[in-house]
């Protein structure tokens, strides 16, 4: 990436904000799109250090915006676009904006590296695409099943990735990372929100233990991210980033508190708990391709992982509702 000029969409939020730090260190030249608001608060982008973020291009928009999103593409060899609408728990309650921001936005990300001859496009998927597992480890053979908005909306945004890709040889490569965490996550997700609850509260309050998950320290999916940037001859692909090691709700639970050295009361909250059939209950993942194609493997252990996570959390304590359920 050295020297290329890259776009990165969604890089104020927790994995954009990973990739951006990494790629001002592989010496890209960066211009990070923060989603646009007149504090001109750059999210998690504010947190890198002064030298990283100087040499970064900030500009703020929206992506459902496609002159803007024009705008911001013209001149980049390179797009990452990371930009979405994420929670689930927020999809059953704003289905519309899921399709406009995930879906029309990455319509209008593809359409501008069209126009633009845009050299190569990261589309971002993820594992939420794939549902319940049919049969696992989950390759990218499996079928697609929407079982929430947010499923549906990325499924949507792959399928016009790969309709550009056919239709106009727009070179798109959709990476699928299954769950990703670390520093930097927002308590929308299932570890933080228990770190930051144990961390300060005596009880934590938790939704179904049942799911089973393969969870991915953020600097992995990063370096995928990075790999499948640079690889030759991947174009047109989908390649999925994960461990292979599920793991179910209940030993994450043990590991995140462990993880902070205090003793909790552990209570079901069923506000937190998705409508049984859109739960998705087991995503393990087979990242065969990714590794033959990338030369991709995760490098940091769950355990290694969650205990950076923890510290993290209990140094940005501020920066959480322990008290309230994120949706
Ligand atoms: N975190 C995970 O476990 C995970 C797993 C698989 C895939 N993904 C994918 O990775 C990507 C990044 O996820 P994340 O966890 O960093 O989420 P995040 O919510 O931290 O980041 C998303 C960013 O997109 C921005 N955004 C939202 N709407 C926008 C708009 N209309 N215009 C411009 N920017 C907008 C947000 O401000 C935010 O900074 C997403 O595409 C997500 O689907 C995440």
């Amino acid at each position: 990436m050295n020297g290329k000029s890259v776009l990165v969409t969604g890089a104020g939020g927790f994995i954009g904000s990973h990739l951006t730090e990494a790629l001002v260190h592989a010496g890209a030249r960066v211009r990070a799109l923060v989603h646009y608001n007149s504090r001109s608060d750059w999210g998690h982008l504010e947190s890198l250090d002064p030298r990283a973020r100087e040499a970064l291009e900030v500009v703020a928009g929206d992506l459902r915006d496609p002159f803007y999103v024009a705008e911001a593409a013209k001149g980049v060899e390179v797009i990452f676009h990371l930009a979405a609408l994420i929670p689930i728990p927020y999809s059953y309650r704003a289905p519309q904006e899921y399709v406009d921001t995930n879906v029309r936005g990455t319509l209008n990300v593809l359409e501008a590296a069209r126009r633009h001859g845009t050299s190569r496009v990261l589309h971002t998927s993820t594992s939420e695409t794939y549902g319940t597992a049919l049969y696992t480890p989950i390759d990218e053979k499996h079928p697609l099943q929407a079982q929430s908005p947010y499923s549906a909306s990325k499924i949507g945004a792959d399928k016009l990735a790969e309709s550009y890709s056919c239709s106009f040889g727009t070179p798109v490569v959709t990476v699928r990372p299954f769950n990703t965490y670390g520093p930097r996550q927002s308590a929308r997700a299932f570890l933080p929100t228990v770190l930051s609850q144990a961390l300060t509260l005596d009880v934590v309050r938790v939704g179904s233990l049942e799911p089973v998950r393969d969870m991915n320290y953020v600097q992995d999916t990063v370096d995928g991210l990075l790999r499948a940037a640079a690889a030759p001859g991947v174009e047109g692909q989908v390649l999925n980033l994960g461990s292979g090691r599920g793991v179910r709700m209940a030993e994450l639970l043990d590991l995140a508190i462990q993880a902070t050295g205090r003793r909790v009361r552990v209570e079901h909250d069923p506000r937190r708990v998705r409508p049984e059939k859109s739960e998705v209950m087991q995503l393990i993942c087979d990242a065969s391709r990714a590794r033959a194609a990338l030369g991709w493997q995760p490098r940091v252990t769950l355990e290694e992982g969650v205990a950076r996570t923890a510290s993290w959390i209990a140094d940005h304590l501020p920066d959480y509702k322990p008290n309230l359920y994120n949706v």
